[in-house]
């Protein structure tokens, strides 16, 4: 057990009966749950209602601006003019915070071992037995006049060459998340449209990606999923709610146009059964180097705490979280450690 264990079991979730042999396939034959999971398969996305409990959702948003006025380069959460990037860490244009330890400060762990957060993924793969992504977290400001803009870039996170539903991502809203303020925008249902789509899109010229599991929709593409009916859907939430999408649904972020800011945490979690032992340890040194893995849970491609700005090495250099985290035991099994093979 890593030093960083506690034994606490406020985030301890025990349940029997979780097998694995009742994983969603969302391909249209699961039963019928009579929750957000009849959603997830029909619509390709859900949303699960106060996963986490409204003041603590509140508190994490408290926290995420604490860790960037913790930069002390200007940014000040009262001062809307401080919203800009001379004043901030590197968060690019989509809002990303990928760098200088964010993936494992203790509120976003607080956030991923949430008994809301985990259960919701435990039913979807029906087991206990899972691994949880060390991803980015996201700053939609709503005061953007001296950020660069963030355009639309429609895209499943998953290779057209390996169908099927294999990856739930999620994320954790923190703020008040109506249909201006900016965030997660899906195609309603286009999760079972993909394997046509690609056979009837298969010689359209790609648009390049830095990993195999990522395929960005071109203008054809788009027109393609308007012609068969898909809707783009601005996925609205309250503070503590968690938003689900099945990888092969397209969807993108989309900037705040109101006042309110959005703030949210990616919650991926997979079944340690679809890591390889080289995928495990692979993630456990990121663990251990307090890196991201993206939204990946086995660690398919692990980052830097090493932000590039402007091509350069930024001069703010943090290579472990402002705050490390104590991890429950149910937390620290999600980091996929306990599953290794010596
Ligand atoms: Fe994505």
């Amino acid at each position: 057990m890593s030093s960083t264990v506690t034994e606490t079991t406020s985030t301890q979730v025990g349940k029997i009966g979780l097998t694995g042999g009742g994983r969603m396939k969302c391909d249209g034959t699961d039963p019928k749950y009579g929750d957000w999971r009849d959603d997830l398969v029909r619509d390709g996305f859900a949303v699960v209602k106060g996963a986490v409990p409204r003041e603590r959702a509140l508190s994490y948003a408290n926290r995420m601006l604490g860790l960037l006025e913790s930069f002390n380069t200007g940014y000040n959460r009262n001062d809307p003019s401080s919203v800009h990037p001379d004043k901030l860490p590197v968060i690019n244009e989509k809002g990303m915070l990928l760098n200088y330890g964010a993936p494992h400060e203790d509120f976003v762990w607080d956030v991923r071992s949430e008994p809301g957060v985990v259960n919701a993924f435990e039913k979807v793969y029906d087991t206990e037995d899972l691994i949880v992504s060390f991803d980015a977290i996201n700053y939609g400001f709503s005061n953007r006049q001296n950020l660069p803009a963030n355009k639309p870039w429609p895209h499943q996170d998953q290779d057209p060459d390996r169908p099927g539903f294999r990856c739930l991502q999620g994320l954790v809203n923190l703020l008040p998340n109506g249909p201006n303020d900016g965030g997660l925008i899906v195609c309603k249902g286009a999760h079972l449209l993909s394997e046509d789509f690609h056979r009837d899109m298969k010689d359209e010229e790609r648009i390049p990606a830095w990993t195999k599991e990522w395929y960005g929709f071109t203008e054809k593409g788009m027109q393609w999923l308007q012609d068969h009916g898909a809707e783009w859907i601005k996925v609205e939430a309250e503070p503590g709610d968690l938003l689900l999408w099945d990888s092969r649904t397209p969807h993108y972020n989309v900037p705040a146009k109101g006042k309110q800011d959005r703030l949210a945490i990616y919650t991926c979690f997979m079944p340690v059964a679809d890591a390889s032992q080289e995928d495990l340890i692979r993630k456990k040194d990121a663990f251990e180097r307090r890196v991201g893995t993206t939204h990946w849970p086995n660690a398919l491609h692990t980052g830097s705490n090493v932000a590039q700005r402007n091509g350069q090495p930024d001069k703010i250099v943090r290579d472990r979280p402002l705050h490390d985290p104590k991890l429950s035991e149910r937390a620290f099994k999600l980091t996929g450690i306990p599953y290794i093979k010596v």
